[in-house]
């Protein structure tokens, strides 16, 4: 109570809490939660990524090692790692069925344009961290698939080298590469993210909700309140999709594969599960017209998703009531979805090869990588024992590792 007028002496609790009181369009329904749900997953996997961070170590040396420490002896290891993974597939799929919502109900039109671009922005950045986050663990899949997606960048007219010899920081993937992805996922990424979701959600209290389209002016004003309604709903789905997660996380331990072998030419790359789609389009357009695959179609495709609101300016209805956007819709999702089926179920893609190192060696650590260390004569050995083997006695579950220099060796 003190407190309650210490601060409302000081700042403008009344209005504010009038302002969250406002009334809402009526017939807000679920799926103006999901939202709220990309925000609250953006949160979590924020502070998932922050445990992980405490462990994990970006060099090629030390990822896959790292990772194994995770999700074998850090307690509750395994589940931040678990969350934090299935939270990623989790944060792609709400933030599309976000995105589809707004679409079936015409949310993008004016003069919400800005929400949506921003929207479109900050799905990219989603994507950017399903990126760069699946490099991290530094096996097999995650270094085949950032070969296979640094490549796809590198087909991009003009600046496609650049943008590849950028992601790689050097001429193959490697220590830097490494360094550069988690420093994106950590710290580039997530500023970006926040950061445009400031100005979404600013826009969003701006324009105020769109509602549905079948909404009477008078209606627009006359629904239930933000706070408490609209709240305690969205805690309620964030709570429902925290205990979906957390199951996941707890009965489906997350993927890890050998160590990274860039010498292994006979690995079948596959990227993440989203990006499914785009990896089985570029099967359809080999040889001089790779590019269309690889550069044209994602890039046509993200430019009129940007400008939708600028292309569509038909009356706002309901989808269903709009023959062709909702063609347009239906085809994109059912193509997505397809080719992610036909992506999933497909063989090896046959052009990864040719552009990777072949058996010069034999070690983990990619040949520029092990070059530059055995120039600063830097090369680390990384020892693991558990306690067991060091004390010889009963079951030890911690790991001490060390680590020693070539010179300290010597
Ligand atoms: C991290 C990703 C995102 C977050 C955290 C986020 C968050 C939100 C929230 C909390 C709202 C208000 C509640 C609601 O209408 O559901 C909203 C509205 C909106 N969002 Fe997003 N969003 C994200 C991505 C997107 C994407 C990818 C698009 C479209 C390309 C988009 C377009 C919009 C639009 C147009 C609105 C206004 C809807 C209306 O007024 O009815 N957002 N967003």
């Amino acid at each position: 109570m003190i407190i309650k007028q210490f601060l409302s002496e000081r700042l403008p609790l009344t209005e504010f809490s009038a302002h969250l009181r406002k009334p809402l369009p009526k017939h807000i329904n679920l799926l103006f939660s999901l939202g709220s749900l990309a925000m609250f997953l953006l949160l979590l996997q924020a502070a998932t990524g922050a445990f992980l961070a405490l462990y994990y170590s970006p060099s090629p040396e030390h990822a896959h090692n790292a990772v194994t420490y995770i999700s074998e002896e850090v307690p509750f290891g395994a589940f931040v790692r678990g969350l934090h993974h299935w939270g990623a597939s989790a944060m792609v799929i709400i933030v599309f069925l976000h995105l589809l919502r707004v679409v079936l109900y015409g949310s993008y039109k004016a003069p919400r344009e800005l929400t949506w671009i921003f929207g479109v922005l900050l799905l990219l950045v989603v994507l950017g961290f399903g990126f760069t986050g699946y490099l991290l663990p530094w096996d097999e899949k995650a270094y085949w698939a950032t070969v296979v997606g640094v490549e796809i960048a590198s087909t991009a007219p003009i600046l496609g080298d650049f943008v590849a010899k950028v992601l790689r920081g050097g001429a193959e993937i490697g220590a830097v590469t490494l360094s550069r992805f988690y420093a994106l996922h950590t710290i580039w990424l997530p500023w970006l993210a926040f950061g445009l979701v400031g100005v979404h959600l600013f826009f969003v209290r701006y324009y105020g909700s769109s509602g549905t389209p079948q909404n009477t002016p008078e209606e627009m004003k006359t629904g239930k309140p933000f706070y408490p309604d609209q709240v305690f709903e969205d805690v309620v789905g964030m709570l429902i999709l925290f205990a979906v997660l957390a199951s996941v996380a707890l009965f489906l331990p997350v993927p890890l594969e050998d160590v990274a072998d860039p010498t292994n030419a006979d690995y079948d790359p596959r990227p993440e599960w989203y990006f499914l789609f785009l990896f089985q389009l570029l099967k359809y357009f080999q040889g001089p017209l790779e590019i269309i695959g690889t550069f044209v179609i994602p890039t046509v495709g993200m430019v009129l998703l940007l400008l939708l609101p600028f292309l569509d300016k038909s009356e706002r209805v309901v989808l269903w009531k709009r023959p062709i956007a909702l063609t347009v819709t239906s085809v994109c999702v059912v193509a997505i979805v397809g080719l992610t089926i036909l992506g999933a179920s497909s063989p090896k893609l046959e052009t990864q090869e040719a552009s990777q190192p072949t058996a010069e060696t034999d070690s983990t650590v990619s040949p520029d990588t092990e070059t530059e260390a055995v120039e600063e004569g830097e090369k680390v050995f990384d020892f693991q024992l558990t306690e067991e083997e060091i004390e010889g006695t009963e079951e030890g579950e911690e790991v001490f590792d060390f680590q020693l220099t070539e010179e300290e060796l010597q």
